[in-house]
């Protein structure tokens, strides 16, 4: 990870040492990289250098405002799955035009406020929503832009929850259907067909499930237009994988090569192109800083037990994944590790953070969670009132704070007592 890296024995983010970070605003803390995020979707703009294409980031990944920021300033549009997200979007200065709007429950609330701002597609996920969408959007004497999620079904070899593109899933429309599903939105008068989709799955790290989906979607593409229904865009949706544990996924670049030789070969090298990236525009570009409350040895196992715990970094108790976690001051060469399973607080067995990890620390010392930059801040909670960390985002030497940590009566915020 080149903007956290070690200078001597202290890990930096970019210019600014790791502890100083923690020593300012406490822990724990999300240290975010600007650095990390731009030279991320620096590889997605190279790979489409001289192509119609727009990058829309999948805010879901990381939906923090400073970050939303970053895209929006470098010219992203964002995919988004609510009116909350929308709401973010334009409160961080991001363009309703280069919104897409997916997600499989879209609520006509929610269809009448992405209309009223004018977003640049709904990407609808079934029949019942296309109904729906021409019925909200014909009451408000407008056509909505769509484009129709496609299940491509090919397998991503990813972990079942966050496989997507498989027949046996709630998204999209299964392929043998697209066509028909196609003419009935182009029957509606309150849609206008701009587009189609697919996404695939997330943590991808192999290049075969895209370049198959692609050859899928692109058999669709010719039997829609065959059909006298245009496509002016093909979204690809998102799902490149990043490096947790040594994974190694294709750069954006080099597989964007290989899609867009398809698309080429196929005639479509002109079509406009959209995608969806969440995970590989920021996983990378965040860690979690955490201090070590207490060691507490076993028989069995020795328990490190961290300030950080699964309401802010979710994903080992979800999907059993895989985080780094290294000290901030590494230790003298030589020293002598002990293998810890790192814990949080919180009054649950599955509340932990790294199994046998090898470690030379000591309680008060700190930790940083590696990759935490995607899908840690966005799926957090407040289980067992614990109030959100709190969030920077370093530029060079310079550290904006873009979330004040909550406290614990922001947490109760809006509830009431009985009279
Ligand atoms: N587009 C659609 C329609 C999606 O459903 C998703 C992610 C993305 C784009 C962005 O995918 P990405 O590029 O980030 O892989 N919470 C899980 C990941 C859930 C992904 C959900 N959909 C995790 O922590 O691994």
């Amino acid at each position: 990870h080149p903007h956290f890296s070690y200078r001597g024995n202290e890990l930096f983010a970019e210019d600014m040492r790791a502890s100083e970070l923690a020593q300012a605003h406490g822990t724990p803390l999300f240290v975010y990289s600007k650095a990390a995020m731009l030279s991320a979707l620096a590889a997605y703009q190279r790979g489409f250098a001289g192509r119609h294409a727009q990058i829309c980031y999948a805010m879901k990944a990381n939906s923090s405002l400073g970050v939303l920021q970053v895209f929006a300033r470098a010219g992203c549009g964002f995919d988004i799955v609510s009116g909350g997200e929308l709401e973010r979007v334009l409160a961080a200065g991001g363009e309703a035009r280069k919104v897409i709007f997916s997600g499989v429950g879209k609520t006509r609330a929610e269809m009448r406020q992405a209309l009223t701002a004018g977003i640049g597609c709904f990407n609808v996920e079934s029949e019942a929503e296309l109904d729906v969408l021409s019925e909200v959007a014909s009451s408000m004497q407008l056509r909505a832009p769509v484009s129709i999620r496609v299940n491509p079904n090919v397998d991503p070899k990813t972990h079942p929850y966050i496989s997507t593109g498989l027949k046996d899933n709630k998204f999209g429309v299964a392929h043998e259907d697209a066509l028909r599903v196609y003419r009935h939105a182009a029957s509606l008068k309150g849609l206008e067909v701009v587009g189609i989709d697919c996404h695939i799955g997330s943590q991808i790290t192999d290049t075969t499930p895209y370049l198959d989906a692609m050859d899928r979607v692109l058999d669709l593409v010719a039997a829609i237009e065959a059909a006298g229904i245009a496509l002016a865009h093909i979204d690809f949706g998102g799902g490149l994988g990043i490096n947790y544990n040594n994974e190694t996924p294709p750069e954006a670049d080099v597989l964007w090569q290989q899609l867009l030789a398809k698309l080429d070969a196929r005639g479509y090298g002109d079509k406009k192109l959209m995608i969806e990236p969440g995970r590989s525009l920021v996983g990378n570009a965040g860690i979690c800083l955490t201090e070590v409350l207490y060691l507490k040895p076993g028989e069995q196992k020795n328990f490190c037990i961290v300030d950080a715990a699964m309401n802010d970094l979710p994903r080992p108790a979800m999907y059993q994944a895989f985080h780094a976690i290294v000290p901030l001051t590494q230790a003298a060469a030589g020293a002598v590790t002990t293998t810890y399973e790192v814990v949080g607080p919180v009054c649950e067995s599955g509340d932990w953070i790294g199994h046998d990890r090898a470690l030379a620390v000591a309680a008060g010392e700190q930790l940083a969670v590696m990759s935490a930059g995607a899908y840690c801040m966005s799926m957090s909670s407040n289980y067992n009132t614990r109030g959100r960390a709190a969030e920077v985002l370093v530029d060079g030497q310079t550290a904006h704070l873009i979330r004040a940590r909550e406290t614990a009566a922001d947490t109760f915020r809006g509830e009431a007592l009985l009279p």
